[in-house]
């Protein structure tokens, strides 16, 4: 059970002050009676909810693929700059997340969610969990580079990277390569390509674990998860 207030509100229908005018002129129904009271119990499993006749289902726990444009940030809020959870529009829960971060530069692949278990699980460093990043290199990667790669690169942190798998795909002036890593240390893949002399110049997350980005989503779109995307993840 849970207060119609707070069910209306994590649905994203308005701030508690707004819901509590809604609730009041008689504009939110519970099984088809007027509700009173903001504090009127609803049984989640069972009752229906409906704002100006429309029904609002309960979800607990929401899954979005976003396909992360440059410039934005990864966080939930910033005083400066476009967040992320900023372009996940229209009716949204308050305790959205974004599961780890891309850099502001950073495209590619970013989940969210406000299911703080499922992205423990993903980004917990005894998980290993497999992000898989297509990056540009200013440089020539080499067989010595993958080789480097997977005995673990010095990044200034002490202890090596974990093994990452480099494939080139094209190696010249300019190298396009992609890169297979389990960890998720602080500009990681930046400075693995600079513990080898190289710069990247431009770097896009395919994957995390089984989840793909979703080539349809242009950047900056996002779209819930499929039933099979999450089956998979659980
Ligand atoms: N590694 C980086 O250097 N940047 C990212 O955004 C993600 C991984």
């Amino acid at each position: 059970m849970i207060r119609l207030d707070k069910y209306l509100a994590d649905m994203g229908m308005g701030t508690r002050s707004e819901l509590k005018k809604m609730i009041r002129s008689g504009r939110v129904q519970i099984d088809g009676v007027p509700a009173k009271k903001p504090e009127e119990k609803v049984d989640i499993a069972s009752q229906t909810v409906t704002l100006d006749g429309k029904a609002v289902a309960y979800q607990k726990v929401e899954y979005y693929m976003l396909h992360k444009p440059a410039g934005v940030v990864s966080a939930t809020k910033d005083k400066k700059e476009k967040t992320v959870l900023d372009l996940i529009g229209g009716q949204k829960r308050k305790d959205l997340f974004p599961v780890g971060r891309l850099d502001k530069d950073t495209e590619g692949l970013l989940l969210i969610t406000n299911d703080g278990d499922m992205a423990h699980r993903l980004l917990a460093p005894g998980k290993h969990v497999d992000k898989v990043y297509f990056a540009r290199i200013d440089g020539k990667v080499t067989n010595e580079d993958v080789i480097q790669f997977s005995e673990g690169v010095d990044i200034g942190d002490g202890d090596l990277t974990l093994p990452a798998r480099l494939e080139i795909l094209t190696s010249a002036e300019e190298s396009e390569i992609l890169l297979t890593i389990q960890e998720g240390r602080f500009h990681q893949v930046k400075r693995m390509f600079e513990a080898v002399g190289k710069k990247v110049t431009y770097l896009k997350r395919m994957s995390m674990g089984s989840l793909v980005l979703d080539e349809n989503l242009k950047k900056g779109e996002y779209r819930p998860l499929t039933k099979e995307e999450l089956e998979k993840l659980c």
